[in-house]
């Protein structure tokens, strides 16, 4: 049986790559909300509605767990999903907690990046409010990143001025982490690097995702088995979009192969 992957477009891909490299025996088939995507903008409501139908659509493929890799749709609706189905679904979160940590000895604070709608849901501020005694935590919402992202848009002087547009309000020097909260905003890493004080570091949710991904297939006894010589290997991930649109599905195999490529360097 296959893993189940679902975001609003092409950022869980950036979770996608990760659960790839960690778990190579396993086939995967992720689902793009095309119809709806961008979600960070848009009601819980609408959200929630979205995320439920796209769902459903995954479940017709008997998938033995399901990765909702998409901060902004967990935020809204991963509880409600856990009450429906009995397969193991893991969420993302943004990485506050270990981004707080790692500014534990050196005073610094954690700016963290994600979409209107997850920075607005109470489990987000129950979160800051669990992992940061310090009242060390901001955040900034960036919306238009999502949209360059689906576009594939990678253009350094256009992003790198963005960034810098978003930014200028903040005296970055008093900041050791920046959390990616989105599933699309890993695309961006390298260009952020280069626009952000040097001592400033990123991290975002995928390693810890796919973690416990693994560790939830190893406890129910779901992890594949690896392919043995001679036999034939099913292809890897199997792509679905909600608009049904092949040149969407081409657009999302080559974002998986730019954000593969790039993890190697
Ligand atoms: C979006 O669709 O706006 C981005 C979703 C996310 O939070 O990853």
């Amino acid at each position: 049986m296959k893993i189940g992957f679902f975001d609003s477009g092409l950022g869980g891909i950036t979770v996608l790559s990760e659960a790839l490299r960690r778990l190579p025996n396993e086939r995967f088939v992720y689902m793009a909300d095309t119809l709806h995507v961008p979600y960070g903008t848009k009601t819980p409501q609408e959200v929630c509605g979205y995320v439920k139908a796209s769902v459903q659509t995954i479940m017709k493929e008997e998938v033995k767990a399901l990765v909702i890799a998409c901060n902004t749709a967990t935020s809204i609706a991963v509880a409600e999903l856990r009450k429906e189905y009995s397969i193991p679904i893991i969420g993302m979160e943004p990485a506050v907690k270990p981004a707080v940590e790692m500014n534990r000895t050196n005073g610094k604070r954690v700016l963290v990046l994600a979409t209107p709608l997850t920075l607005k849901q109470s489990g987000y501020a129950a979160l800051v409010s669990r992992v940061d005694d310090h009242g060390s935590v901001d955040s900034l919402p960036l919306p238009e990143l999502v949209q360059y992202c689906e576009q594939l848009n990678f253009d350094r002087t256009e992003l790198s001025e963005y960034f810098n547009r978003k930014l200028a309000s903040f005296n970055l020097e008093i900041y050791g982490t920046v959390v990616l909260g989105c599933t699309h905003y890993p695309f961006y890493k390298e260009i952020l690097k280069e626009v952000l004080p040097s001592h400033i570091q990123l991290i975002d949710g995928s390693q810890g995702t796919v973690r416990r991904l693994k560790q939830v297939l190893s406890e129910r006894n779901l992890l594949a088995s690896p392919v043995k010589a001679g036999q034939s290997q099913e292809e890897h991930v199997t792509f679905l979009c909600s608009s049904q649109d092949e040149a969407y599905i081409h657009k999302m195999e080559q974002a998986l192969e730019i954000y593969t490529e790039h993890e190697k360097i």
